[in-house]
């Protein structure tokens, strides 16, 4: 491990990973979340590991074990999503933003359990969660970000407007509406798009992926420096 630290195309950097699901409480016993299973998060953090980085992995509530030699902070909530992001954030070098977070959060949680009232229709109020990845990008002393951009239609589009609207340096475009590919199974297939480049990446397990991710991103993080 000492060796690859010294040698790998990461090594002495410092990058922070956000994976999975974030869940956000409605009352004691319920949540809102989605089915993101954190694969392609967690597979990445090895993957920069390997590649001599220190990582930090800031993971929602999955069924995967943490991965050895690297910090692991686990949270449930966008917010806290955000506040394990922003922590010594200065000392990060390369952000990668996996997690499918939330986008809306119920405006107050219950303290108790809600009980079913007599209407047939029940009507939730929701707000807006805070935007982690852009909201590292919107930093003075911002790392090289990195953000997914999960999709069903016009991938490429929607892709790149993420980018420019996010300030991202590079976005995983992933198609969605693929069968096989993406949320919740083992292989995935992206287009890698910054504001100069497109690289497609075939499908393949999200390991081999994961590699092949990390060596691009660390090969634009050192053409940029
Ligand atoms: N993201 C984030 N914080 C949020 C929402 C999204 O950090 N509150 C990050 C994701 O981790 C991903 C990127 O932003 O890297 C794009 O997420 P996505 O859900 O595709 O985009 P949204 O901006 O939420 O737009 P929409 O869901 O409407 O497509
Ligand atoms: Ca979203």
């Amino acid at each position: 491990a000492a060796e690859q630290f010294d040698t790998g195309a990461l090594a002495g950097k410092t990058v922070f990973i956000t994976a999975g699901p974030t869940r956000e409480a409605l009352d004691p016993v319920r949540y809102i979340s989605n089915h993101s299973s954190g694969k392609m998060g967690y597979a990445l953090a090895q993957a920069a590991v390997d590649a001599g980085a220190r990582v930090r992995l800031i993971s929602g509530p999955v069924n995967l074990a943490a991965p050895p030699r690297m910090d692991v902070v686990a949270v449930q909530s966008a917010d806290d999503m955000l506040a394990a992001s922003m922590k010594g954030i200065e000392s990060c070098d390369i952000f990668i933003a996996a997690a499918a977070v939330a986008d809306y959060r119920p405006v107050a949680v219950s303290e108790h359990k809600i009980k079913k009232g007599a209407e047939e229709v029940m009507e939730l109020r929701l707000v807006k969660n805070p935007d982690i990845v852009a909201s590292v990008a919107a930093l003075p002393n911002k790392p090289f970000t990195v953000g997914f951009a999960a999709e069903t239609q016009d991938l490429q589009t929607y892709a790149r407007s993420k980018l420019e609207r996010k300030n991202l340096d590079l976005i995983v475009a992933n198609d969605v509406s693929q069968p096989g590919i993406g949320f919740n199974s083992d292989d995935n297939a992206v287009t890698l798009i910054s504001r100069d480049s497109v690289l497609p990446l075939p499908q393949t397990s999200k390991r081999q992926l994961a590699s092949q991710l990390i060596r691009q991103i660390a090969d634009l993080y050192n053409r940029a420096q």
